[in-house]
C-alpha cells in the first residue's frame, strides 16, 4: 500500500465504521499515482476504483455509532473521579477525620511513605543503652520480621564496639538516635564534660551511620536549658515507660506498655535485655490488634506535621 491507498482506507474506515475493511483498488496506473502529490493526487485520485468490504463492524465501534453520547459520559465520569482523586475527597471510611493520613481510595501514589498509616493510631518505639551484641541482632530481625522501624537512642561508647550492628540499623530504616557517650548524668557533671560526652557521642555515630544522630535522649532524661542547647538536635523523652530494665518479664513489659499505650505515644525500651528482646512481637501483635501502628520519631513527626525544633523537648506527639 502506498500513502494514498493508506489515506483511503481511513477515509473507508470512518465512513463505514467498519474495523476491518479490505480494500481493493483498480488502477490506472499505480507506480504513477504513487509518486503522485497535492492536486495530482486528487487527479489520480478520480482515475481510481474503490470498492470495499464491509467487515462485521465491533461491539464498541457499534455501540459507539448508537449512542454518540455514550464516550462523552464516560469520559465525564473518569474526569470527575480524576477531580475527586486530586481534591482527596475521600469516599470510603465516612466520617475518620484524623490527622493527614488518608490516601484517596482511587490514588495509585501513596503520598507520604510507602506504608499505609490510614486510619491508624501510631506509637514510635525506642530503644536505649544499646547496641548490645548478644540482644540487638536479635531485636532486629524481629523488628524486621513484623516491618516495626524503630528509634534507637545508642550509647557512642557501645555503638564503636559494635559497628556492623549500626550499620544494620541504619540499613533496616530505623531511627538513629544519640543516648551520649557514656551514660552520665549530665546534669551531675560539668558543663564541659557534658559538652564532650555529648559531642563524642555526636562524632562516633555519625562516623559508623554515615549520618548524624537526629535525636538525642539524655540519660535517666535528665537536662537543662544548658545542656539542652548543648545537644543541638530534638530532644526526646518519653510518655510510656515499660519499665523493662526493672521488671525483666515480658508479660508485665506487655501489660505495663499496653495499660499506658495512647495515640503518639514514645514509648521507652532497652535493647540491651533479653526480655525486651521477648516482648517486642507480643506488644507488636497485641497493640496492632488494638487499631496501632508502629513509626519511627521521625515518621511520627511527619504524620503529625510537627517540625522538631533543635533543644527543644518532646514527651509524645499527639495529634
Ligand atoms: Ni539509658
Amino acid at each position: 500500500m502506498n500513502l494514498l491507498d493508506v489515506l483511503f482506507s481511513r477515509e473507508i474506515k470512518r465512513r463505514t465504521g467498519a474495523h476491518a475493511i479490505s480494500i481493493y483498488i483498480d488502477s490506472v496506473d499505480s507506480k504513477k499515482r504513487s509518486r503522485s502529490r497535492g492536486k495530482k493526487a486528487i487527479k489520480a485520485s478520480k482515475n481510481t476504483k474503490i470498492t470495499t468490504k464491509k467487515a462485521k463492524a465491533s461491539l464498541f465501534r457499534r455501540l459507539d455509532i448508537r449512542f454518540p453520547w455514550l464516550k462523552l459520559a464516560v469520559a465525564c465520569i473518569l474526569g470527575l473521579i480524576a477531580i475527586f482523586d486530586l481534591l482527596d475527597l475521600t469516599i470510603s471510611k465516612a466520617g475518620y477525620s484524623g490527622p493527614k493520613l488518608a490516601v484517596a481510595p482511587f490514588s495509585k501514589h501513596v503520598r507520604i511513605s510507602e506504608r499505609d498509616f490510614y486510619g491508624k493510631k501510631l506509637v514510635a518505639l525506642t530503644f536505649d543503652d544499646g547496641p548490645s551484641a548478644e540482644t540487638t541482632p536479635k531485636l532486629l530481625d524481629v523488628l524486621y520480621e513484623k516491618d516495626a522501624p524503630s528509634t534507637f537512642f545508642m550509647l557512642g561508647s557501645r555503638a564503636e564496639n559494635n559497628p556492623d550492628i549500626v550499620k544494620r540499623i541504619k540499613k533496616e530504616g530505623h531511627d538513629i538516635a544519640s543516648h551520649t557517650m557514656y551514660h552520665q548524668n549530665l546534669i551531675r557533671i560539668s558543663r564541659g564534660a557534658a559538652e564532650d560526652d555529648i559531642n563524642q557521642a555526636k562524632d562516633v555515630i555519625t562516623k559508623l551511620a554515615g549520618k548524624a544522630p537526629l535525636f538525642t535522649r539524655p540519660p535517666y532524661g535528665n537536662t537543662n536549658d544548658a545542656i539542652s542547647r548543648m545537644m543541638d538536635t530534638p530532644i526526646i523523652l518519653w510518655s510510656v515507660d515499660t519499665e523493662d530494665w526493672k521488671s525483666k518479664d515480658k508479660d508485665a513489659i506487655v501489660s505495663t506498655a499496653m495499660s499506658e499505650i495512647h495515640d503518639g505515644a514514645i514509648i521507652l525500651m532497652h535493647d540491651i535485655y533479653p526480655s525486651t528482646v521477648e516482648a517486642v512481637p507480643e506488644l507488636i501483635k497485641t497493640a496492632r490488634a488494638d487499631g496501632y501502628e508502629f513509626v519511627t520519631i521521625s515518621e511520627l513527626a511527619d504524620q503529625r506535621d510537627v517540625n522538631l525544633s533543635d533543644g527543644t523537648i518532646y514527651y509524645n506527639l499527639r495529634p
